[in-house]
């Protein structure tokens, strides 16, 4: 592939006239037709006009690594980006590599374009086809107190419903205690995982989807699931590597956060985005259901809870589950 051709062609917003391109890249017109039309083959959109020239359109919709990396400036997550077509779970992509080599980069991120199992929370599978959205692993590799594991998916969450909000301008919801919300409906998940043998690493799962259709989900899945493409006016598809980018970006801006301790900034930005405070919910604990207003949700410090005795109760985010609007 011709890589000076690309770069030349994003560099100009109009048509390139063939001359233009001849000078600039010091090729013959044959060889350039002929590098066009590879760029095509590679799935780039391209115009071309008899009198204007060569006009790129836009990149493919593949995770082509040396699209995804141009000018990505993290510092840790994706610097080390591996591109599998097809796994089993990228998470589980990542404990292998770990297993290989227990020195790989901190923030290494695996991003398959399927997966034949990905797994969600509480062993439940993560619905991934091919092409249709998001499927990442990010290895991490930070001392974080056993009391302060749950800062890492709220973390994710809070990366992805940030990058949502500003970059595809998609107002979004993080609801407890880690699932993104679009319109009530859960357009990505988080999955954090450890093994005894690998200390201070943790493998950070994110499945986003993207372009899927209502029909493209399982029926269990219809009307609890969305993909952003649903949500976009027009049902617009959306170029994953231009979504994948600014998720890397945010990432890497929160773990950097993490890097530094500064758990109560991700908790306060991630309490934003969780709209809770103040509405009725039931929750379960310890077998016991408790009704009440939430005064104030931490994802280390769980949800206060003013309950109907008047009492104001703390309920440790480990402990609870079954968490709904009451
Ligand atoms: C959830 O249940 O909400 C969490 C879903 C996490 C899915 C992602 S997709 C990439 C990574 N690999 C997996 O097998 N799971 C996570």
């Amino acid at each position: 592939m011709n890589h000076a051709l690309i770069q030349y062609l994003k560099k100009h917003s109009d048509f390139v006239p063939v001359p233009d391109l001849e000078k600039a890249l010091k090729a013959r017109r044959d060889a350039l037709f002929t590098d066009v039309e590879d760029l095509i083959e590679e799935g780039y959109s391209v115009e071309f006009h008899p009198y204007l020239g060569v006009k790129l359109l836009d990149i493919p919709d593949r995770l082509l690594p040396h699209e995804i990396n141009e000018d990505l400036n993290t510092k840790h997550v994706g610097r080390n980006l591996l591109i599998r077509d097809e796994v089993a779970s990228t998470n589980e992509e990542a404990f292998a590599l770990l297993e290989a080599d227990p020195d790989l980069p901190d923030g290494t991120t695996i991003v398959a374009e399927a997966q034949s199992a990905g797994r969600g929370r509480m062993g439940r599978a993560w619905h991934s086809p091919r092409g249709a959205g998001l499927w990442l692993s990010v290895v991490l590799k930070c001392p974080v107190a056993p009391d302060k594991l749950p800062v890492l998916t709220a973390m994710a969450s809070l990366a992805v419903a940030n990058m949502l909000q500003q970059f595809i301008q998609l107002p979004s919801e993080i609801k407890w205690p880690n699932d993104i919300m679009l319109r009530g409906r859960k357009c990505c998940g988080v999955l954090v995982e450890a093994r005894s043998n690998l200390p201070d690493t943790w493998v950070l799962g994110i499945g986003l989807n993207v372009n899927q259709q209502a029909a493209d989900f399982p029926p269990e899945l219809k009307g609890l699931a969305t993909s952003l493409r649903m949500e976009r006016p027009g049902q617009q598809a959306l170029n994953r590597v231009r979504v994948l980018r600014p998720l890397l970006f945010y990432l890497d801006k929160v773990y950097d956060l993490v890097l530094r301790k500064k758990y109560d900034k991700i908790a306060k930005a991630w309490a934003e985005f969780v709209h809770m405070g103040g509405k009725r919910i039931s929750l379960q604990q310890g077998g016991l259901e408790h009704t009440g207003t939430v005064a104030r949700v931490d994802p280390l410090e769980g949800i206060a809870l003013r309950l109907d005795s008047g009492e104001t109760r703390q309920f440790p985010a480990e402990a609870v589950n079954n968490v709904r609007s009451a």
